[in-house]
């Protein structure tokens, strides 16, 4: 089985560095080129921060050396940098997320990985053992599961979404045969019902009242079925805890990302489903995770 050439980020690139290398002459394959002295790199990335500063880039230093990164053609830099000034992720446009040090393709309309679920990885590995069966259920990009894999290549891991287009960017940062669609527990193949030592999930639990508050990144260009929880969010979350047991092996572990307004609610989920239940949280990853395990 081939896992699929997963980038390990050599950190950040930043403007500075960029205008290093174009300064040393080092051209060859750098954006900063194309201008070839009609106006210098330091013009350019100066008004595509501008631009991007203008439009509310929190970072848009970063964010305007990620697009020259991406950029071959002063065209291409200006379609870049309009693309993003109209709102659309910096993640889709570059095509690609930072997770846990890797860099996960991202297509239009996936759902980009967020920082704060590497606290979930985090505690997946830890519990993990070099021969674990690992599920990453409602995997989207399949970030966690590449992740897993990237610290723990021993372990056997699968992947598995409801919407095809999740499936299909998954099957590029996983090997193909490892990711699987369909509704849940029903994209499973059989053979691992009462095998899966860390489940992993992190499903949509935003409350339908409430999508309309996230942010236009979110809103406009990631699924509704990626972000919709139902009436109080825990809709799938529910459905998860509820059939855990028939596909943990004994002493298993099932994670699942929430909030901590909802926390209390998701670990009544996993104690009705049987589960023996704790709570993590993460002030620097700003982010919580019940877990359950299966006595
Ligand atoms: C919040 S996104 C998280 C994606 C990924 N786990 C991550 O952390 O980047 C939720 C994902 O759950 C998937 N999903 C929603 N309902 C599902 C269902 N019934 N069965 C399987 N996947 C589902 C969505 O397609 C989406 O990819």
């Amino acid at each position: 089985m081939s896992w699929p050439q997963v980038r390990i980020l050599p950190g950040a690139l930043s403007v500075e560095a960029l205008l290093e290398m174009a300064h040393a002459g080092n051209r060859d394959e750098r954006p900063l080129e194309i201008h070839q002295g009609k106006t210098s790199a330091i013009d350019v990335s100066e008004s595509v921060i501008a631009r991007l500063r203008a439009a509310g880039c929190v970072f848009a230093e970063d964010e305007a050396a990620l697009l020259v990164e991406a950029a071959v053609t002063p065209e291409q830099l200006e379609a870049l940098v309009m693309r993003r000034v109209a709102g659309e992720p910096l993640e889709v446009i570059v095509g690609w997320a930072e997770f846990c040090g890797l860099r996960i393709v991202v297509e239009p309309g996936v759902f980009v990985p967020r920082y704060r679920t590497q606290f979930l990885v985090q505690l997946a590995l830890r519990l993990a053992r070099p021969d674990s069966v690992v599920v990453d259920l409602c995997c989207g990009t399949g970030a966690m599961a590449a992740a897993v894999h990237a610290a723990l290549p021993t372990a056997d891991v699968y992947a598995a979404d409801l919407d095809p287009a999740e499936v299909r960017c998954a099957r590029r940062n996983l090997p193909p045969a490892r990711v699987f669609e369909g509704d849940l527990y029903d994209a499973l193949p059989a053979g691992l019902r009462g095998r899966v030592d860390i489940l992993m999930v992190n499903a949509p639990y935003v409350p339908t009242d409430e999508i309309r508050m996230m942010p236009t990144e979110a809103r406009d260009h990631e699924a509704l079925v990626a972000l919709d929880g139902g009436s109080d969010g825990l809709d799938i979350q529910r459905r998860v805890a509820a059939e855990a047991r028939q596909w943990l092996a004994s002493g298993g572990h099932l994670l699942i990302e929430t909030s901590v307004r909802q926390s209390p609610a998701t670990r009544a989920a996993f104690e009705a489903a049987g589960l023996v239940t704790s709570v993590e949280h993460s002030d620097d990853y700003d982010s919580t995770v019940v877990i359950g395990r299966k006595s």
